[in-house]
């Protein structure tokens, strides 16, 4: 794994962030946090009062080897700070709301902010918002640690490449990677269990949430 600026620091905690519903938050937050928990200790907490999360994970069979989930709410600052001491990594899937209250505060405590957008222009221009609000909190250094990634992008699809142009000329830096609209995402949620565990048929997956976390963290 690269170092990155955080190297120095004894933890890393990831937020994942959109104020638009659906674009892929928990299946993102559940995979880099399956995907770093293979590296060092990992907690998965669930800012959001839907609970998507937490009940992703109660439903794991033996074995499904997922990492612990802590729910937050109001305390949430409370329980980063706590999990700092005693995990490497922190992940956080946070609600689709604005970048207020309680998603605030994460932001300022992460040190990277992922923001999953479905790869389309619409869904781009929705999240782009979000990305105005988590750059009027950071400037410079912190301002980096922000990064779009698309999601559920169809093969042979030009789409991936307009929304990219498109991201250029608003200025929102997407990563390298973007995850397809792949089945076994749904059905890992279905099975409460991660593409990790679900062999052959997730190895496209598997590869790029490793290509996300390379490149992230
Ligand atoms: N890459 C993908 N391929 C296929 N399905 C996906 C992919 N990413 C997410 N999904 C599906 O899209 C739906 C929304 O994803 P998810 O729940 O992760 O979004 P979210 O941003 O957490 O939503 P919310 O804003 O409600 O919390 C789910 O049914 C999920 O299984
Ligand atoms: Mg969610």
């Amino acid at each position: 794994m690269t170092s990155g600026p955080d190297a120095s620091d004894s933890s890393l905690v990831v937020a994942v962030v959109n104020a638009k519903g659906g674009s892929g938050k928990t299946t993102l937050a559940l995979h880099v946090g399956v995907g770093l928990a293979r590296r060092g200790p990992t907690l998965l907490v669930d800012a959001d009062p839907q609970r998507s999360l937490t009940f992703w994970t109660a439903m794991a069979p033996p074995r499904a080897a997922l990492p612990p989930v802590a729910e937050a709410s109001r305390d949430v600052v409370t329980v980063l700070r706590a999990a700092r001491a005693d995990y490497r990594y922190v992940v956080v899937d946070c609600p689709p709301t604005p970048i207020r209250g309680t998603v605030r505060a994460i932001v300022e405590v992460a040190d990277r902010v992922v923001v999953p957008i479905l790869a389309s222009p619409v869904d781009l221009w929705t999240s782009a918002e979000t990305f105005w609000s988590l750059r009027r909190l950071a400037t410079g250094d912190r301002a980096r640690r922000f990064v779009g990634v698309l999601n559920q992008v169809e093969p042979r699809s030009a789409l991936s490449a307009s929304v990219r142009r498109a991201a250029l000329a608003l200025d929102v830096p997407l990563t390298a990677v973007a995850l397809g609209r792949r089945v076994v995402y749904r059905q890992a949620a279905a099975e409460g269990r991660s593409v990790y565990a679900m062999g052959k048929r997730a190895m496209a997956a598997i590869e790029e949430i490793e290509a996300l976390i390379q490149e992230v963290v």
